[in-house]
């Protein structure tokens, strides 16, 4: 949104992945943020550490402001980003603008303690407590649109008013079958989820219902990427890199493009135990380089030959980042040119994303690449073509 702390898509960990409604309380918090440090996933750009669903009291206090769940939170939201912030991260919470939260509207948490009709009152708690990210999500009940852009924008409007920078993460819940939520939310917040919960799977038969994997999230994203820029983002939802459901290929591919969408990266697996090669994927280097780019632009998908695929974000510096996706079950080769990812140029040098290897090209492109798997590159020594990357800019920055 306009004035947006989020210049770059956000970095952080939420709790909702791997502990639900349920499992979570300030010692998995507090252990994540530890994580966090020791993991050096700090250290590679992390930054939020977000509490989701289920840290609040049931009832509000008498004065109507929102509380600590005394029993999973026992020493209070402040002590937690407090502890939070000693680690040098920043603290997220969740909240919903209807009457009750997602958990307390499917009846697995009890009370009604939505920030409807409290945004201010709310908005100053979080900034008393040291907030530094809203995960604010439309839950318990249908809205008309117009209904959505007023709550929603209520909330900018109250966050805006304690003074404080906080990053402001929506979710409209009114992208369901067959359309989706084709609206551009960044006149009100930083970031908006584009589909229904992300799963670890792969891909489900659906187009946009529950369950989702990373292939469907992916088609009904991808087509969205000239909404994306400095501030504001499309979220197609935190990873699931690391979770059960996926093989060590398909959370690679699963991170390289989130990263070329220019999506927040919100990782959803345990940290505390995840494996060395999980950590090492969600640590790359390159990888988030190419996500944090501040040009902001949103990878397309440049060629679609139903199980391969080409995707090329550009950069800053004029150079594209591009991602060849093999969506099939058996090794493919797959290839694109650097005129068809936008540059201009007879040589040209290949920085494999995944190893840091480089090599020269004329401008062919092409790898073997696994079932499943993703092949990214940076392509450097081109020129931006006209008809592509300057177009691209234009949308990606045309409403900051
Ligand atoms: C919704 C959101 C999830 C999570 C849960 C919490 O389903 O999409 O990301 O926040 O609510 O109940």
């Amino acid at each position: 949104a306009p004035g947006s702390p989020a210049l770059t898509p956000p970095l952080g960990w939420n709790s909702w992945n791997s502990f639900g409604c349920n499992g979570v309380n300030e010692q998995v918090i507090r252990d994540a943020a530890d994580t966090m440090v020791s993991s050096g996933m700090r250290d590679a750009g992390y930054e939020y550490v977000v509490v989701d669903d289920c840290w609040f009291d049931p009832e509000r206090a008498a004065d109507g402001s929102l509380r600590a769940h005394p029993e999973k939170f026992p020493s209070g939201m402040k002590a937690l980003g407090d502890y939070i912030h000693s680690r040098g991260l920043k603290f997220g919470i969740y909240q919903v603008p209807t009457e009750r939260t997602c958990a307390q509207g499917g009846g697995t948490f009890p009370g009604s303690t939505g920030s409807m009709g409290h945004e201010t009152q709310d908005a100053r708690t979080f900034a008393s407590w040291g907030v530094d990210y809203l995960k604010y999500d439309w839950c318990s009940g249908a809205g008309t649109r117009d209904e959505q852009i007023a709550r929603f924008s209520i909330m900018r409007d109250a966050l805006r008013a304690t003074g404080r920078d906080i990053v402001y993460s929506i979710n409209s819940n009114s992208y369901h079958a067959p359309t989706g939520d084709k609206y551009n939310w960044g006149e009100v917040a930083d970031m908006w989820r584009t589909t229904e919960d992300l799963l670890d799977i792969w891909q489900s038969d659906n187009v946009n219902s529950y369950p989702m994997g990373v292939g469907n999230v992916l088609d009904v994203t991808a087509p969205l990427a000239a909404q994306a820029g400095p501030g504001h983002w499309n979220d197609p939802d935190m990873l699931v890199v690391g979770r059960p459901g996926l093989t060590l290929t398909e959370s690679r591919s699963h991170f390289a493009l989130w990263a070329l969408m220019g999506a927040p990266l919100m990782a959803g697996n345990d940290i505390r135990t995840m494996s060395a090669d999980v950590s090492a994927v969600l640590r790359n280097e390159r990888l988030l380089a190419v996500n944090q780019d501040t040009l902001g632009a949103g990878g397309r998908r440049v060629r679609d030959d139903g199980n391969t695929e080409v995707f090329a974000k550009p950069l800053s510096d004029g150079s594209v980042a591009v991602g060849l996706l093999n969506r099939g079950a058996s090794t493919t080769r797959i290839s694109t040119t650097a005129a068809e990812t936008g540059l201009a140029g007879a040589s040209f040098t290949l920085t494999d994303l995944w190893t840091g290897a480089t090599s020269s090209t004329g401008g062919q492109l092409s790898a073997d690449v696994p079932a499943h798997g993703t092949a990214v590159y940076r392509v450097t020594g081109g020129t931006p073509l006209q008809n592509t990357t300057s177009r691209w800019r234009g949308e990606s920055s045309g409403r900051c």
